[in-house]
């Protein structure tokens, strides 16, 4: 639910093969099309993990297709392992430094700091 609400890569970009219609809209070959999956993603509705909005959607923030993230598997072990981590601490956690991780595609932090509060 986490991945579909931020949408880590907030677009992916096609160019058109061929002359073609897409939900109405005329495109051309070589138009550039950009698949606003961030947009698409989030009108399921606010950030709810007790919902099921990730139903259906297919994973669409590791995008569609021939292109579907090679590294999703690893991507959701990892987040498996982070989020065991953190349930594992007592009391509220608060980020009390974070640094960001400049010229990257996807947003992530050079750093981040955590304090468990009780
Ligand atoms: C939360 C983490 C991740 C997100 C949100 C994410 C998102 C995406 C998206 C949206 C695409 C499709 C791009 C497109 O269609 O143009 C993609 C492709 C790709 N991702 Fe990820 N990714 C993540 C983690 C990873 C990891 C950990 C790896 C490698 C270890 C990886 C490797 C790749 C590769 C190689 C492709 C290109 C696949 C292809 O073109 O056939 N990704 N990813």
């Amino acid at each position: 639910e986490s991945l579909r609400w931020t949408t880590p890569s907030l677009a992916t970009l096609r160019s058109a093969l061929v002359d073609t219609e897409i939900g109405g809209a005329k495109v051309q070959k070589g138009d550039r099309i950009v698949l606003a999956t961030y947009k698409a993603n989030r009108q399921r509705g606010p950030w709810d993990p007790t919902s099921d909005r990730v139903a259906g959607l297919r994973q669409l923030w590791f995008g569609a297709g021939e292109h579907f993230c090679i590294g999703a598997p690893l991507a959701m072990a990892q987040i498996r392992t982070a989020i065991t981590a953190l349930r594992s601490v007592e009391g509220r956690l608060q980020a009390i430094d974070r640094t960001p991780l400049r010229n990257t595609v996807i947003p992530s932090y050079r750093s981040l700091v955590m304090e468990a509060q009780k």
